[in-house]
């Protein structure tokens, strides 16, 4: 009886649970509206109905409300304009306070109570600053880089920031372009799977979490391809190069449902991105579907007059709205042209509707009707998060990429012994906390980091060791009155670290594009004298874009790529060189060796006539020798090239092998069919690490030509001494269509090639056919 009776109420207790469960699932899910949901669009056009023509231009317009990007408009009328309900966003403004006391006006003040969203450009973290995204994707680890992201919606959700302008996806094929340190480097592949990490790790599992912020990818599109690397340039790319390359990351961006896209500054195929019906229409709503909405990079609607298309603000709101750019970024120009344009018929009514019902759907879908204001007891962020600290650390770590690392006296200069006695740190950027942060730091604090110097003198005075600091030089110097302080610390120590690099503000970043690849100013000489000295040298560069750095690398024994690692960035810096991690960063952009090279990218076509390297100290002999593709004065190849790394320990590939010699087109092309390429790695040292194995293939015999090599998977796996692991890739109609002579984007009958290996010229390969 008792058994019955506890079987009863345990029984009710399951039913009881089960019943709430499905209640809060069934919240859940109609809770978190997708962007897709078609309830949204009955609320959206419900409110639609009841807006003034006045009240739909204003959910188009947006404003920065703090401290400028770009040329500003002179305006500052917010309040008003929000209660008339004549402004969609405001962007630029930060703390839970700050940002609720402009949402009120919204929410209580205008005639419809449509709440603002909030944007600013979170690039690599909030307060907690990771290392700049060039230095986050050589972790080649996108779970890592989307708990970066995640760490970043937390803090800037917190702060009353709803919506970041990131991911910048723009495959950056020239290191002159100031911005490559903003993106993912030069590869499609790559840059795709780093895509959709930062839209998962901003956009959580539902946008209408208070803790999730709206992805903005961005800039669309090909603005990385800039003319000459110079930055805001015109972009002439063939549709097949669009397509193939630039557009791909931005689609994988959608698919994972971004919710917003930015219209790029470029002029592309001469149409301004802006401004292009092809790009914002065609692709991004009519083949790919999208259903958020649009926004204008800082006045580029505006640009559109300097740019030509048009003659004056109205003329270029009608070529931009029209053409697919749903609000205008702080150009004024929907704000004041728009009311009259449509009024007089020039601009058609259900344009203007169609795009406040993007941007209302975007509303609704993360509950910003619901929860309009953030919760001022999380804000200002005054202390940082210890899990936020760990997380940037070990983003840092996986992010150096050890160029070089020969012996020096007997064994490799690094790791550092745990008993070096006396080491000589010389550099600008030894010590400097501000440029450790990057560029687009929005909201990091230079309080917030601790230097290498600080570090590595912590870490020295553990083990009774003793640090030589002087600075040397700065980083734009030509005074070498510096120099003879650091040689002399140099001679006294044991090893001496070289801690040299780029501006972070100055040099990288927009408006930062370099014609010289060099170190800056007289660094080199510094590190020239350095090596004089005959002690070991280790070369930390701190940098934005890849250096030229042929004279280091004939000379340094070892070289770190450092990017600017962010607030953690001494700490990762000193666990690294002592070996408490082993460099797992691989390079994600082409080194070059001249600055005449650029752009210099891994996967280029094929000449007729190419050129391996090449004698250069003697005339070509005879034209066999001659007429290649190659410079006179320089090699073709790079200096390090794409997915290059070095680690403490070694790794040896097997060769690929294939499931299968042979497949047909139609049969991948209908999805039934897919190869698998498998080999085994193998630790051969005797320290644990990480390897990022790669899969590259080629095509021949196609319709156009294909890459020398493109990349088509890549796994990060971690080795104990001596362990083996089989690493196994899929190549299926994802990996192996591409857009033909018809401009179709099919699997072709090929002859294909396989590589796996540790860089894109490295591994062996195996070959299979395409019917
Ligand atoms: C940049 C964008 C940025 C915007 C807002 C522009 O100058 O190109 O990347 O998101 O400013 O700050």
């Amino acid at each position: 009886m008792l058994k019955h009776r506890f079987f009863g109420v345990q029984f009710f207790g399951i039913m009881l649970l089960s019943l709430l469960s499905l209640v809060v699932n069934l919240q859940a899910q109609t809770a978190s509206p997708t962007l897709n949901d078609s309830k949204l669009d009955a609320r959206v056009n419900a409110l639609l109905r009841q807006m003034t023509l006045e009240e739909k231009v204003g959910q188009l317009v947006q404003y920065s409300a703090g401290s400028p990007t770009g040329p500003g408009t002179g305006r500052g009328d917010y309040p008003d304009m929000i209660a008339k309900g004549g402004i969609g966003s405001l962007f630029n403004l930060t703390g839970a306070r700050e940002v609720n006391a402009m949402q009120k006006i919204a929410v209580e003040k205008s005639r419809l109570h449509i709440p603002l969203i909030f944007g600013l450009d979170v690039i690599h973290g909030y307060r907690t600053t990771f290392p700049v995204p060039l230095g986050m994707s050589a972790t080649w680890n996108p779970a890592l880089v989307e708990k970066a992201a995640r760490v970043a919606a937390v803090e800037a959700s917190s702060e009353g920031v709803r919506w970041t302008f990131s991911p910048m996806v723009d495959i950056a094929r020239d290191a002159r372009w100031g911005r490559i340190v903003e993106g993912n480097g030069e590869d499609t592949y790559l840059g795709q799977a780093m895509a959709r990490a930062y839209v998962r790790g901003y956009q959580g599992a539902s946008l209408q979490d208070p803790s999730s912020i709206l992805a903005c990818v961005k800039h669309y599109v090909a603005y990385g391809a800039a003319e000459g690397g110079r930055d805001y340039n015109t972009v002439d790319i063939s549709d097949r190069s669009l397509r193939q390359a630039y557009l791909p990351p931005f689609k994988a961006a959608v698919d994972s449902g971004a919710a917003t896209v930015m219209s790029a500054f470029d002029d592309l195929q001469g149409v301004p991105s802006t401004a292009n019906p092809y790009t914002l229409t065609q692709i991004l709503r009519g083949e790919w579907g999208f259903r958020g909405f649009v926004v204008s990079d800082w006045n580029s609607v505006g640009e559109l007059i300097p740019q030509g298309v048009a003659l004056d603000p109205a003329m270029a709101t009608r070529k931009a709205l029209t053409a697919g750019v749903d609000m205008d970024m702080e150009s004024n120009s929907y704000a004041t042209t728009l009311l009259q344009q449509v009024k007089s018929g020039q601009v058609p009514q259900s344009v203007v509707d169609e795009a406040v019902r993007r941007i209302l759907r975007v509303k609704f879908a993360m509950g910003l009707f619901e929860h309009p204001y953030s919760d001022e007891a999380k804000s200002p962020i005054t202390t940082l998060d210890p899990e936020h600290v760990a997380a940037t650390r070990a983003v840092a770590e996986e992010s150096f990429v050890l160029l070089k690392n020969d012996a020096a006296s007997g064994a490799p200069v690094l790791p550092l012994s745990s008993t070096v006695k006396t080491i000589a740190l010389v550099g600008p950027l030894a010590d400097d906390a501000a440029n450790m942060l990057g560029s687009w730091s929005t909201k990091g604090d230079a309080k917030d980091v601790i230097t290498f110097r600080k570090a590595l003198s912590d870490r020295l005075e553990q083990s009774q060791g003793k640090l030589l600091y002087a600075k040397g030089t700065d980083i734009l110097s030509t005074s070498d009155t510096g120099f003879a302080e650091a040689v002399s610390a140099a001679r006294q120590a044991d090893v001496v670290i070289a801690a040299l690099g780029e501006d972070a503000g100055l040099m990288t970043g927009e408006a930062a594009s370099r014609a010289h690849l060099d170190l800056p100013g007289n660094q080199q000489q510094l590190l020239q004298a350095l090596a004089a000295t005959g002690k070991p040298v280790l070369l930390i560069v701190f940098s934005g874009r890849p250096l030229i750095l042929n004279w280091e690398a004939a000379h340094i024994p070892a070289i770190l790529e450092a990017w600017f690692p962010g607030i953690q960035a001494g700490p990762a810096l000193v666990r690294t060189l002592f070996g408490d991690v082993n460099p797992s960063g691989r390079l994600t952009t082409t080194f070059p060796r001249a600055v005449g090279q650029e752009p210099l990218y891994y996967n280029a076509m094929n000449t007729g006539r190419p050129a391996g390297d090449v004698d250069l100290t003697r005339p070509p002999n005879g034209a066999g020798e001659k007429y290649r593709s190659r410079y006179i004065d320089e090699q073709s190849s790079p200096l390090f090239p794409f997915g290059y790394g070095l680690s403490y320990t070694k790794f040896q590939y097997s060769s690929p092998s294939l499931s299968a010699q042979s497949l047909t087109a139609a049969s991948l092309n209908s999805g039934s069919s897919i190869l698998t390429v498998s080999g085994e790695v193998k630790n051969t040292g005797s320290r644990g690490g990480s390897e990022v194995v790669q899969l590259y293939i080629r095509q021949i015999g196609t319709s156009v030509t294909r890459p020398v090599r493109e990349l088509k998977g890549f796994q990060k796996i971690s080795l104990a001494p001596g362990e083996s692991k089989k690493v196994e890739f899929k190549l299926g109609k994802d990996e192996l269509a591409f857009w033909n002579i018809d401009m179709k984007n099919v699997v072709e009958p090929a002859k294909v090639t396989v590589w796996i290996g540790p860089n894109s010229t490295e591994g062996s390969a195996a070959q299979f056919t395409i019917n």
